[in-house]
């Protein structure tokens, strides 16, 4: 294995420690509120849920009804420490198919309905696993974030729908915002901050961890998002923007061809260019009022490379030793009587994303 994708491996691995974040039902409940019509007469398929504990086969049993759904089914991973509710973890992996049942007014009993032991682990990427994707219309789940990349692909190989839980970093991941730029992928609704039930197990933090009075604990993450490829009226919904563009108020980069537009609300109503905005862009994005050009620090084109050596005294760029991480910097960071090596003390602005105006005049 090549060093680098062994040092990937073992930060997935030392990451996969943490997987084990239980979504909330309120949560699910405010987010697939927006999807209900999509779901009539399909195969829901929750593969990384134990029916046990998961909150994804609660409500999707409890709504198979109203939902219109056609079947339900869960899978989950014999490593799922089923212990932190206070179960029998027997460590096998569950496969449960449900049909509905149309007396029931209550979240059916998944020893009940017959849950069976698969032969494998129930990873997600299993034969078994991947025969029961094959037969699934959507597929709605938190899944590993550790394992996201590959989570994400496996879906995108075989043509499925999905709304999944990740975390906004993913959309900093060239093959996450590949399919981003080109449309085959969005954000949901509800993005931001999550609480998550976490095991007994996990250590006590000094931030986003707490411990309620049943003694459970938690964690919370501020940047948790839904994606999903699901079609969500809020996609269609233009951008109100009122400011009008002049220089003074929209700085330009020294190292990439657009200006800076540092809030959403800010985007200018009469701008043709291209514009750096915050990721945060694309909770509020309609792709028939922006097109996405790119991500800073991906494969987005930059105008200048400062390479590793290069100093500015008084505006002029001297040999230095220190330089960037192609991040991005506004070109009046270079003003007279500066005296600095480009990427420090220099501030490269967060990762921006690039895009402009749909139906520009030029
Ligand atoms: C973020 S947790 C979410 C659990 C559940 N989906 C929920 O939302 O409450 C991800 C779950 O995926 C399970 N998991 C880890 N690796 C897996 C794999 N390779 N295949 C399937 N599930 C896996 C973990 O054990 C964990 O329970």
């Amino acid at each position: 294995m090549a060093s680098k994708d062994l040092n990937q491996s073992l930060a997935d691995a030392k990451k996969a420690k943490e997987d084990e974040f239980y979504t909330q039902l309120t949560d699910i409940e405010r987010e697939l509120k927006h999807y209900k019509k999509h779901f009539r007469d399909k195969v829901v398929y929750c593969n990384c849920d134990d029916p046990r504990v998961s909150n994804f086969f609660h409500y999707f049993s409890y709504s198979f009804e109203r939902v219109g759904l056609k079947k339900l089914i869960t899978t989950c991973y014999k490593s799922q420490d089923v212990d932190l509710f206070s179960q029998n973890n027997s460590q096998v992996a569950l496969y449960l198919e449900y049909l509905g049942d149309k007396n029931q007014n209550m979240v059916p009993d998944p020893a009940e309905i017959g849950a069976k032991t698969l032969n494998g682990d129930g990873d997600f990427r299993s034969p078994e696993s991947i025969e029961l994707l094959k037969q699934a219309d959507i597929v709605v789940t938190n899944p590993p974030f550790s394992l996201f990349r590959e989570y994400l692909a496996q879906l995108m190989k075989h043509n499925k729908k999905f709304v999944i839980v990740g975390n906004q970093n993913a959309i900093s991941y060239k093959e996450v915002f590949r399919l981003i730029k080109d449309n085959k992928l969005w954000l949901g609704h509800n993005n931001g901050d999550m609480s998550f039930r976490v095991p007994d197990s996990y250590a006590p933090r000094t931030t986003r961890f707490w411990v309620d009075d049943k003694g459970q604990k938690w964690r919370s993450l501020g940047n948790a998002c839904w994606f999903t490829n699901l079609d969500l009226a809020k996609r269609h919904e233009d951008l109100i923007l009122y400011k009008t563009y002049t220089p003074e108020d929209y700085p330009t980069y020294d190292n990439y061809d657009a200006i800076e537009v540092s809030k959403v609300v800010d985007l200018p109503v009469d701008y043709d260019g291209i514009m750096g905005v915050p990721l945060t862009f694309l909770d509020k994005h309609n792709p028939d009022q922006f097109e996405i050009l790119g991500l800073s620090g991906t494969d987005y084109p930059t105008t200048k490379k400062y390479g590793k050596k290069e100093r500015v005294v008084d505006g002029v760029r001297k040999k230095s030793n220190t330089g960037t991480l192609g991040c991005v910097i506004r070109a009046d960071s270079f003003g007279a009587g500066t005296h600095f090596d480009v990427g420090y003390p220099v501030k490269g602005i967060y990762r921006r994303l690039f895009i402009r105006r749909k139906g520009r005049t030029s």
